[in-house]
């Protein structure tokens, strides 16, 4: 295990450094970090009669099997989830992940890597025709090891819309999809996937009771022993992915402290832009610049910080970079559109001190607040790549202005 002292270690890297493709490519050699896309990487397709658009429709998730490319033929369906057919070398994954947490990376750095992105362009096709929805470019990744007591996330759905039937489609489909690919066979010992499918579900498009004091979902779809035998768990093979909706009922189990083989894993979410748009255009898909990887990884570091539970972060610490997050989102929206927040933006984004006032602030002035922050309140409480991810969310589409490095 390297130490903090390893050059390579996130501790040791400039805001530049994280936006150089070769400081990336020194720590995985396996992987690639490019903008070419390799000829062996093709979209997926179904094959027809494949049930893969059924199947979510009815249950809310399904296995992704029954993909085809034309040089490996058909993956079988058998309902255990089965492997697809991709192009990559997943274990190069896995090894990258591993050593990105090595050097004190979060595992959804592995976003600075081609392959990761591979993944979401071969199987986008198939999410397409399945859902209707394209890429939202939300991704994250896991590395969830028993033996240090791991576990994946409590139960939750992945959102809590105010009006949950407008997030559907007439025609049933769901506006908000996630593929969840195992990078290592993802079994019961380490933490696989259980669900409460969605015919067992009567929340499911209607909506949850969100006042103060109701119940969690889980807890109100449990009310009986006889409920639990709705709960269904959902191994998969490495190379396997599960397609499921925002209002499927999902977590990760706890593991088995002597499972030997930690669960690693990543999600790329697919939505209708109307109701969630992409986090950048699609455009610079399937392989997008350095800077936007970088920003995205960056992002998720300040977003999901709680639920990973990266540092010891006192609450004023954490309310105020919180404050710093949304202020930021908040200006990175508003910018060229007067001052008003664009339409579908949360009021609980648009935070205090930028509100009402119309106040904007100078690139100078921004750079100046970041440091402040950075100085005054990440420095005393260092938590591993946050520093450097909160300084990239907070230049944003500035930071290409750091380096002229574009690959
Ligand atoms: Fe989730």
């Amino acid at each position: 295990m390297p130490s903090p002292d390893d050059p390579l270690h996130a501790l040791n890297q400039s805001l530049e450094d994280l936006i150089t493709p070769e400081y990336w490519k020194s720590l995985c050699p396996n992987l690639t970090v490019s903008r070419s896309l390799p000829q062996t990487s093709t979209p997926l397709t179904e094959p027809p009669g494949n049930s893969i658009r059924d199947r979510v429709l009815r249950d809310g998730f399904t296995p992704l099997e029954g993909t085809t490319t034309p040089t490996t033929g058909v993956t079988p369906g058998t309902g255990l989830g089965a492997p697809i057919p991709w192009s990559i070398n997943l274990a190069h994954l896995v090894t990258g992940i591993q050593t990105l947490a090595e050097h004190g990376w979060p595992a959804w750095y592995i976003a600075m890597y081609d392959e990761t992105w591979l993944l979401g362009h071969e199987i986008s096709d198939v999410v397409f025709r399945a859902t209707g929805n394209l890429p939202s470019l939300d991704f994250l990744a896991w590395h969830v090891d028993p033996r240090e007591g791991q576990t994946g996330f409590s139960p939750h759905r992945d959102r809590q819309p105010a009006d949950p039937p407008s997030t559907f489609r007439a025609d049933g489909t769901a506006r908000y999809t996630t593929v969840w690919v195992a990078l290592t066979d993802a079994v019961p010992q380490n933490s696989c996937l259980y669900v409460i499918p969605a015919p067992f579900d009567p929340f499911y498009i209607k909506g949850d009771d969100l006042s103060a004091d109701a119940n969690d979902p889980l807890s109100v779809l449990t009310p009986t022993a006889r409920d639990y035998q709705h709960i269904r768990a959902v191994p998969l093979r490495a190379g396997a992915a599960l397609l499921f909706t925002h209002r499927l009922v999902h977590w990760a189990g706890r593991g088995d402290s002597l499972h030997p083989t930690p669960r690693v894993s990543l999600a790329w979410v697919f939505t209708d832009p109307g109701y969630e748009p992409p986090c950048f255009g699609l455009e610079n898909l399937p392989l997008p610049p350095v800077h936007l990887r970088a920003a995205l990884a960056c992002g998720q570091s300040v977003v999901y910080r709680k639920r990973f539970k990266t540092g010891e972060m006192a609450e004023p610490y954490a309310a105020k970079i919180r404050a710093e997050y949304q202020w930021a989102e908040w200006e990175r929206k508003t910018e060229g559109a007067g001052g008003e927040a664009p339409a579908g933006t949360p009021t609980k984004q648009k935070p205090e001190r930028a509100a009402g006032k119309g106040r904007k602030r100078s690139k100078a002035a921004r750079r100046a607040a970041v440091e402040t922050v950075v100085d005054e309140i990440i420095s005393p409480h260092p938590v591993e790549g946050l520093e450097t991810g909160l300084m990239g969310l907070m230049f944003g589409g500035d930071i290409s202005d750091l380096s002229d490095l574009e690959v």
